[in-house]
């Protein structure tokens, strides 16, 4: 099995005082038997990766621009990531999708100029909500993962994962049987075009409203290897649960 990953993702919230949750999440999880990935703004990258020096949680971005370096006024290449500290970037976020346009092929693009710079890439897909209704969701997905995965993707330089548009920042969870059907869907189509040994390998989490309330049925979903956690990411005292239920689920 993965070893499995909770990702906590900032978006555009935090400044240095918000810092102080990465003590307390270190105090509460000194030796995680998961793995624990906290993607602030990229205004704390390396003030945070400075935070957690010497334990084992990593520190990652939201987002990456495809080009090593260049004439991209307000933009950030993966490798300036690295440098400041990062070990992952979180691409195609739907938020990225939706207000930044980002289609699957500018996706696919940051996530190898991620890889070439030795980042792992977060690489997020999902339905809306009119796709779901529609009966769109796993053709959705198929090509959202035929799309925005370059060949030279591995378990190693890439992580997967599912976040049901509608499911962000709403308070909705899909229906357990849901999850699980995406997921199923996800390691057969990654084993398909990455072969079993890889498909098997590629850490497939879940994102849209996770809580401390609702993580331990998730995490109990065959194939669900952890989570992305937006807004019970920012505290400790919410995030420290989830990470508890992935832990002994
Ligand atoms: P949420 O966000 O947990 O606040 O729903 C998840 C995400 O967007 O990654």
């Amino acid at each position: 099995m993965p070893r499995r990953l909770a990702a906590g993702n900032w978006k555009m919230n935090g400044t240095r005082g918000n810092l102080s949750e990465l003590d307390a999440l270190m105090a509460r999880h000194p030796a995680p038997s998961v793995d624990l990935l906290l993607c602030p703004p990229a205004t704390l990258v390396t003030q945070a990766a400075d935070r957690v020096a010497g334990h084992p949680m990593f520190i990652g971005a939201q987002d990456c621009h495809p080009a090593p370096s260049g004439a991209h006024t307000g933009d950030l290449s993966a490798a300036m990531l690295a440098d400041a500290g990062a070990g992952a970037v979180i691409l195609g976020h739907s938020e990225r999708r939706e207000n930044h346009h980002e289609t699957n092929a500018l996706v696919c693009d940051k996530v190898m100029a991620a890889q070439a710079a030795g980042l792992i890439a977060l690489a997020c897909i999902g339905e809306t909500l009119e796709q779901r209704e529609g009966g769109q969701t796993l053709q959705v997905i198929a090509e959202q993962i035929a799309q925005s995965l370059p060949d030279g993707a591995t378990p190693e330089n890439t992580v997967i994962a599912y976040e049901p548009v509608w499911a962000i920042g709403t308070g909705l969870t899909p229906e357990i049987g849901q999850i699980a059907e995406v997921h199923d869907f996800l390691r057969q189509a990654l084993s398909d075009r990455f072969g079993s040994g890889n498909g098997n390998g590629f850490r497939l989490l879940y994102g849209g409203s996770v809580k401390p309330a609702n993580a331990a049925e998730i995490f109990g979903v065959d194939n669900v290897d952890g989570a992305l956690v937006g807004g019970a990411s920012l505290r400790a005292d919410d995030f420290s649960p989830i990470i508890d239920a992935l832990e002994n689920t």
